[in-house]
């Protein structure tokens, strides 16, 4: 029951306790550990809710942070100040986190500097996407893609000679709602929701 200890604590920031559990996560070499779950409305109709799996690059005491791509089905002009939920699942911890928040995008001068870190696939896709076909969109073959990509692997053929390009987008969920899951032996497991209000976060128990 060591953990279901640890969430009962009331937490003055839950998010402190998600950093934790990431870094454990992390350490653990947990598979999720580096991944989210970021769920948003579907472009062209609201009533149906759109999910994708993007990498995780930082979670701070207020926010976490994700890079996309603008040219992208997710519309991010559209969503930014809209509503969002990541969830992220570390298997290894059995944690659960439902975070709910506004999204943002991080100045683009920011992006930059994260650029230099980006493998060198995705620097070329965040390229073929402006030059060939947007990410999501249709394509004839796999054969379009691998020729797409070889053009640029010509034309840039290292890393730190492919340019930053403005479509890199950092998107940024500040949190207002925690929803905590913690698995323990005893099958009945643990919940705790915390929530945001006027700057301060609440908590309550709920039924797992
Ligand atoms: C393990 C994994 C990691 C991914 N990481 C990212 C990512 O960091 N950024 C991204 O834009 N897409 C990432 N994707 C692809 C997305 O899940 C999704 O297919 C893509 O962003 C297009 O989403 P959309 O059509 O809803 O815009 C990842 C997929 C997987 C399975």
């Amino acid at each position: 029951m060591a953990n279901a200890q640890t969430i009962n604590n009331p937490c003055s920031n839950p998010m402190t306790l998600l950093q934790a559990k990431h870094k454990q996560a992390l350490a653990d070499r947990d598979s999720n550990s580096r991944y989210c779950t970021l769920a948003t409305l579907e472009q062209n109709d609201p009533s149906q809710v759109r999910m994708r799996t993007l990498v995780m690059r930082e979670i701070t005491k207020e926010s976490c942070l994700m890079f996309v791509n603008r040219r992208a089905q997710k519309n991010i002009s559209d969503l930014e100040n809209t509503r969002v939920e990541v969830l992220f699942f570390y298997p290894t911890l059995m944690s659960q986190f439902r975070m709910r928040g506004t999204l943002s995008l991080l100045p683009q001068k920011v992006v930059e500097t994260h650029w230099q870190h980006k493998p060198y696939e995705a620097k070329l896709l965040d390229h073929f996407y402006a030059r060939f076909q947007a990410q999501s969109g249709s394509i004839a073959g796999r054969k379009d893609l691998e020729s797409g990509i070889s053009l640029l692997e010509k034309e840039y053929p290292d890393p730190s000679s492919v340019p930053f390009i403005e479509d890199a987008v950092g998107l940024v969920v500040t949190a207002n709602y925690l929803e905590v899951w913690q698995g323990n032996d005893s099958g009945i497991h643990d919940r705790q929701l915390y929530t945001l209000q006027k700057g301060e976060w609440h908590d309550q128990m709920i039924v797992p």
